[in-house]
C-alpha cells in the first residue's frame, strides 16, 4: 500500500511517500530553523503560517522523486496531534483538500506513534518485539515498551523539560545556535566531558526523567567559567555526557527489566552520535539489538514516519477501493 504522509505539527513541513510502512519512496522536509533562529525558539503563529508556503512545492517534489502519480497513491496520512494547534490545523486542512480533489481517504496519525516506529522504517531484517523505545525530542521525552507495530505502553516520561529542550536551553546559555542539540554536540567534540561533574538527575529512580536540575547546575558552572571556546567545549561535553548518561542507562535498565529483544532510540535527539555510541555499547553488553532511524531525516520530524504509522494503524480496517473516502472529523483529533 502506497501512502502519502503530511507532517506539520511544529517547525518542519514535510511530505513523504512510503510503501507498506517500510520502503521510503520520497521523504521531503522543509525546515523552519532559519526562521526560528531569530527568536531562538518556535513562535507558534509564525510556524503555522510558514507551513502554508511549503506544502505545494513539497508535494510536487515528493511525486517527482518517487516517480509516482496520484493514480498510485492509495491514502493520505496526516499528523493529527500532538502539536501546535495552528500548525496541525494547516496540515489537516491541506490533507482534507487533497482528499477532496483526488478522492483518497485520510488516515489521522499520532505524531508520537510515528516517532516510535521510525527506527523500523527501511529495516530489511525482521523487527523482534517487544522493544524498549526511547523517544526523545524537543517536545517529548518518553520511554515505551512496544509490543507490536500498533501497541505501546508508556513506562516513563519527563517531569519537566524534554532532553532536546534541555539541549536547546543549554546551547542558548552558552551562546550557541538554535537548535541546541547539533550545536552542543559539535562544540563537545573538542571538549573534556570529565571536566565538570554535572548531576545525573533521577539516574537510578524509576523510568521518569528530569532535566531542570541539570540545567540549573549548568548555569552555575557557566557563571563561574571564563568565556573561552576551550571552556565552552568542556562545558558542552560535560553537559552532553550527563544528559546522555541518564538517557542511555534508563533505556538499558528498561530493556533488562522488561526482557525485550531490541532497544530503539528515536526522535530529534537520536541524531546525537555520542548517545548512539553509548547505547550501542550497553546494548551489546546485555545482548539486545540496537536500532536508530536509518537516515538522519527520520530522526527529526518527518512525514515518512507518519506514512509508516498510518500503514500499520489501518492494516486491519483498510477501506477497499471504491469505498467512500473516510474523512477525519474534528471529534477524532
Ligand atoms: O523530533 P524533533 O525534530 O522535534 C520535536 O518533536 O521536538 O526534535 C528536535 C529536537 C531539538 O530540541 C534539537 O535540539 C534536538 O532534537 N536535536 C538534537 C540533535 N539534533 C537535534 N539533540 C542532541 N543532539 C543532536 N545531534
Ligand atoms: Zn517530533
Amino acid at each position: 500500500m502506497i501512502i502519502l504522509g503530511i507532517e506539520s505539527s511544529c517547525d518542519e513541513t514535510a511530505i513523504a511517500i512510503v510503501e507498506d510502512g517500510n520502503k521510503v519512496l520520497s521523504n521531503t522536509i522543509a525546515s523552519q530553523i532559519l526562521i526560528h533562529q531569530k527568536t531562538s525558539g518556535v513562535v507558534p503563529e509564525v510556524a503555522a503560517r510558514a507551513h502554508l508556503d511549503k506544502f505545494d512545492s513539497l508535494l510536487e517534489l515528493a511525486l517527482k522523486e518517487s516517480n509516482l502519480s496520484w493514480d498510485q497513491i492509495e491514502a493520505i496520512a496526516v499528523t493529527a496531534g500532538p502539536g501546535l494547534v495552528g500548525c496541525l490545523l494547516n496540515g489537516i486542512t491541506y490533507a482534507a483538500t487533497l482528499s477532496a480533489i483526488h478522492g483518497r481517504p485520510i488516515i489521522p496519525v499520532n505524531h508520537i506513534h510515528g516517532h516510535i516506529l521510525s527506527a523500523t522504517i527501511g529495516c530489511s531484517d525482521e523487527v523482534k518485539f517487544p522493544i524498549a523505545v526511547l523517544s526523545v525530542s524537543g517536545g517529548h521525552n518518553d520511554l515505551y515498551i512496544v509490543r507490536s507495530f500498533t501497541e505501546f505502553e508508556k513506562i516513563g516520561e519527563t517531569l519537566d523539560d524534554a532532553a532536546g529542550e534541555a539541549f536547546d536551553k543549554a546551547a542558548k546559555m552558552l551562546g550557541l545556535d538554535y537548535p541546541g542539540g547539533p550545536s552542543i554536540s559539535k562544540q563537545a567534540i573538542n571538549g573534556d566531558s570529565d571536566k565538570y561533574n554535572l548531576p545525573r538527575p533521577m539516574l537510578n529512580k524509576g523510568y521518569d526523567f528530569s532535566f531542570s536540575g541539570l540545567k540549573t547546575a549548568l548555569s552555575l558552572v557557566i557563571e563561574k567559567c571564563p568565556n573561552t571556546e576551550e571552556e565552552k567545549a568542556n562545558i558542552a561535553a560535560s553537559f552532553q555526557a550527563a544528559a546522555n548518561d541518564v538517557l542511555s542507562q534508563k533505556l538499558i535498565r528498561a530493556a533488562t527489566e522488561f526482557n525485550v529483544s531490541e532497544v530503539h532510540l528515536v526522535g530529534g535527539v537520536s541524531a546525537n552520535l555520542d548517545l548512539r555510541a553509548r547505547i550501542l555499547r550497553m546494548s551489546q553488553e546485555v545482548g539486545v539489538t540496537f536500532r536508530h532511524p536509518a537516515d538522519f531525516k527520520l530522526c527529526t520530524d518527518n512525514a515518512g514516519m507518519i506514512a509508516a504509522a498510518a500503514f500499520y494503524t489501518n492494516k486491519a480496517n483498510w477501506l477497499p477501493p471504491g469505498e467512500v473516502p473516510k474523512l477525519i472529523t474534528w471529534e477524532s483529533l
